[in-house]
């Protein structure tokens, strides 16, 4: 048996003693095993059954988020993937045109009961059907058409692992089946009907092209991703923006800006680097929208059961469009009736399928697990966002159109920034050997300490702490000393001369940080023991310009620590379990 596993089975346990007390033997402690011994189980229990209905008897005594595709000796030609909670498609690759541009769904007429004869590979009470499932017969041919019936199947969890391949796919939703039998006939079956099934799938034609999935002359994707920046930030804009007449229309929520505009309080709730980027723009939304704001981690978020009313206006800002706890939140909140903006780089994600309206960041794939063009698409999105509700206030208008021409500046700025590359390399050479790396700054910085600590400990596996410069003398400042390597932001803005406090009062405790401020700003400069000059942009775009720099430092670390810089250990790039 050959099964390829993503996610996480959290009854494994139980499955296991119960394979455990039928005689099974266990070679690991992994979930994936107890799927292929419980397929072998039920297998033994019912030569009969088909591959598929194997594995549709598997699937319903597993809980948990998967997506899974299997293979096996005794069915040779044969492959059979399923999903639930885990994205799963199909790609199609022929070489004449297909005679649909759908696959019907093909469901189970009966379902019996289990005879008390069979109930011994029940791991915790399910019903199991005793008989081969009855099935309604497909109504048309998925098949190429023409003589050259040749046809390829790619199973994977992102279209960016198969786009080299084909550009058309089928996103398989929760406890679709999909099988490939022997005469190379793909069927999707579910075993219960539903009213909000579709009854079909359609095949979707991917827009990403291939050069955007491949690593060129860079030596990770992480690194390709951080160069991009420039021109991704130009798609997240591109045909939203009027930087002459000074508009900006999101399609995705424009007949919602009304309900928005009247709510009660906008939450924006999101993991990871996702949250940070909420952090990044919460200022800015408060100012320009003048509603409360609330910034949530959706973990957090869901342990407290927030109280949510229908007059709240919930965003869910996540690259992948996949994270769990996510995509618990979005239904939490959509179950109490507020309204959904999803704010994702995936189309056809469960998160943007599941939000009422939103804005695709566009971005372009993300391969590397560290998220970093996502992360400035997402503040960009927020900050069109707070554009566009703010419009309509004539107070508003100088302050919109010093953003909008700042946005206009932003690719030029960070191709600037970028070319500090080799500098920052320089100095990666002298903290790469530390234990800890201290990030501090504060008001539209904070975020970018936050993320920039976040991409450090995520991929260098170095520890690094993002540092409020405000909450210095309540704790923090017993870690400075002159052996503590120290990066710190003081750009000019509103809270410049806070910060040079700070940084006086790390120096006074023979503390040499590395300053990331702007270019020619001879103040902050003098108490750097290195300096990283960024180009000056609007208060609330800066975050976009400081973060690179510790994009940088994160993958030049990794690099001379000999980490893996596109996977580090332990982490995944879509996070679809709790
Ligand atoms: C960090 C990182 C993670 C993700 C987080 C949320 O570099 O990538 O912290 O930001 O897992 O993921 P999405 O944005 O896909 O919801």
């Amino acid at each position: 048996m050959w099964i390829s596993f993503a996610g996480i089975i959290t009854n494994y346990k139980d499955v296991k003693q119960f394979l455990v007390q039928k005689g099974h033997k266990f070679r690991s402690d992994t979930d994936t095993e107890i799927i292929a011994k419980l397929i072998k189980h039920i297998h033994g229990l019912h030569p009969n059954y088909s591959f598929r209905e194997l594995v549709e008897q598997v699937i319903q005594q597993l809980e948990g988020a998967f997506a899974l595709c299997f293979k096996s000796m005794h069915f040779p030609g044969e492959v059979v993937a399923t999903r639930r909670g885990s994205p799963l498609l199909v790609g199609i690759k022929t070489k004449t045109k297909l005679a649909t541009d759908h696959i019907p769904i093909l469901y189970s007429k009966e379902h019996s009961k289990l005879k008390d004869t069979q109930s011994d590979h029940r791991p915790h009470g399910h019903e199991i059907p005793a008989h081969g499932l009855a099935r309604s017969q497909s109504t048309s041919e998925f098949l190429p058409q023409g003589d050259n019936k040749e046809v390829e199947y790619f199973f994977a969890s992102d279209a960016s692992a198969i786009i080299e391949h084909t550009d058309r796919v089928i996103y398989l939703l929760d406890d679709d089946v999909a099988s490939v039998e022997k005469e190379g006939v793909l069927k999707i079956h579910r075993l219960k009907r539903t009213l909000e099934d579709t009854h079909a799938r359609e095949i979707t034609t991917l827009k990403m092209e291939i050069q955007q999935i491949m690593k060129g002359n860079f030596s990770s994707f992480m690194q390709k991703e951080i160069f991009e920046q420039p021109e991704s930030v130009v798609t997240t804009m591109r045909g939203r923006i009027n930087f002459d007449s000074e508009t900006v229309v999101l399609g995705g929520i424009k007949d919602y800006i009304g309900e928005i505009r009247r709510c009660r309080r906008l939450l924006l709730i999101a993991c990871g680097t996702s949250y940070n980027s909420a952090i990044a723009t919460r200022q800015l939304l408060e100012e320009l929208t003048e509603l409360p704001v609330m910034v949530d981690l959706a973990s957090d978020f869901l342990d407290r059961n927030t109280p949510i009313f229908r007059d709240d206006v919930c965003f869910f800002i996540s690259q992948s469009g996949e994270t769990a706890d996510t995509l618990m939140a979005l239904r939490y909140c959509k179950q109490r009736g507020a309204l959904i903006v999803g704010i994702t780089n995936t189309v056809g994600s469960s998160i943007c399928r599941e939000s009422h309206c939103g804005v695709h960041i566009n971005a372009g794939p993300e391969i590397g697990v560290a998220s970093t063009k996502a992360y400035t698409s997402q503040i960009i999105s927020l900050v069109m966002f707070a554009l566009m509700v703010s419009e309509d206030r004539i107070s508003a208008q100088p302050r919109r159109s010093e953003i909008i021409q700042g946005l206009r500046n932003l690719p030029d700025q960070i191709k600037e920034v970028l070319e500090l590359d080799s500098k920052i390399q320089e100095i990666s050479k002298k903290v790469f050997e530390k234990k800890s790396l201290l990030v501090l700054g504060r008001g539209y910085n904070y975020a970018t300490c936050l993320e920039g600590a976040l991409k450090i400990k995520e991929i260098t596996y170095m520890h690094s702490e993002g540092i409020l410069a405000g909450e210095l003398k309540h704790g923090p400042l017993a870690l400075v000393d002159k052996g503590m390597p120290i990066i710190m932001i003081c750009t000019r803005d509103n809270v410049f001369v806070k910060c040079m406090n700070a940084l006086q009062q790390v120096t006074a405790r023979e503390g040499r940080p590395i300053l990331i401020c702007h270019k020619n700003d001879q103040e902050p400069q003098k108490y750097g023991s290195s300096v990283l000059e960024v180009p000056k942009t609007v208060d609330c775009l800066q975050g976009i310009l400081t973060v690179i720099p510790l994009q940088l430092v994160s993958y030049h670390v990794a690099v001379l620590k000999g980490c893996n810089v596109d996977c580090p250990r332990n982490l995944a790039k879509s996070v679809t379990v709790e």
